[in-house]
């Protein structure tokens, strides 16, 4: 009788526990490098039980390159990594398509490009268009592309910070989701700035991509939506 009852709710557990996975919507995430955007959004995800909470969770996490110290990252956060390496192909289009297949295998709701140095092809902005999220370490649409603490130390700008936003097809650019400010002080240079924007984008990225799941924050039309009061609940403002 005992054993006939274990196994019972056994199979119970299981079927509730496939149900459950089955309706949990799934985040992809690409990175090229140190990873630690990654490591921020995955502290987030177990810290605030994103599973339960939200309904999603990070199904896996996408590299461009073997060595990208960020597979570890998620290794250690039990996260499922995979390899799409850019060098096995030889033209852009090549590498984006195998890059769209495998990401799609997951169905995910959101992509979010955490660190992913590549420029992607128009048919692979479109095909994941409303999914793919970028963060970049400048308030866009200043400073687009690399460098940009030293481009904005050059500018002179009293305000520095990072955006994360809705993917369009020109390089760092498309619908803002939030924007974190980073004040300059007298002495920055490059490498404090840079550690300042980094702490911001940490706090940015995971509150964002909280608010989309939750739908407090959405696209519609190439415009970001959201209701009453979450825009300025997620703008950040650093010292
Ligand atoms: C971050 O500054 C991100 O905004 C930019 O590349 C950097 C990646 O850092 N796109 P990490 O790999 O998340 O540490």
């Amino acid at each position: 009788m005992i054993l006939l009852a274990v196994s019972a709710s056994e199979g119970q557990t299981a079927v509730t526990t496939s149900v459950e996975s089955a309706a949990m919507k799934k985040i992809v995430i690409l990175i090229s490098g140190r990873g630690s955007n990654l490591g921020a959004l995955l502290a987030a995800a177990r810290a605030e039980a994103w599973d339960t909470t939200l309904g999603i969770r990070v199904a896996a996490v996408i590299s461009n390159r073997a060595d990208a110290v960020g597979l570890q990252v998620a290794r250690e956060f039990d996260v499922p990594t995979e390899i799409v390496s850019h060098l096995a192909f030889s033209d852009r289009e090549g590498f984006d398509a195998a890059l769209a297949g495998a990401v799609e295998a997951h169905q995910p709701f959101l992509v979010v490009l955490a660190g992913f140095m590549r420029v992607l092809t128009r048919s692979f902005v479109e095909h994941f268009a409303g999914r793919l999220l970028n963060v970049h370490p400048s308030l866009l649409p200043a400073f687009p592309g690399l460098a940009t603490h030293r481009q904005a130390l050059a500018a002179g700008v009293r305000v520095h910070g990072a955006t994360v936003h809705f993917v369009s097809s020109e390089v760092d650019a498309g619908p803002i989701v939030a924007q974190g400010v980073v004040c300059l002080r007298p002495d920055d240079d490059e490498e404090s700035l840079a550690r300042r924007v980094l702490e911001v984008e940490h706090r940015l990225l995971p509150r964002c991509v909280a608010a989309i799941a939750r739908g407090d924050v959405w696209l519609e039309r190439d415009q970001v939506r959201a209701r009453p009061g979450v825009a300025a609940q997620l703008a950040l403002l650093a010292s």
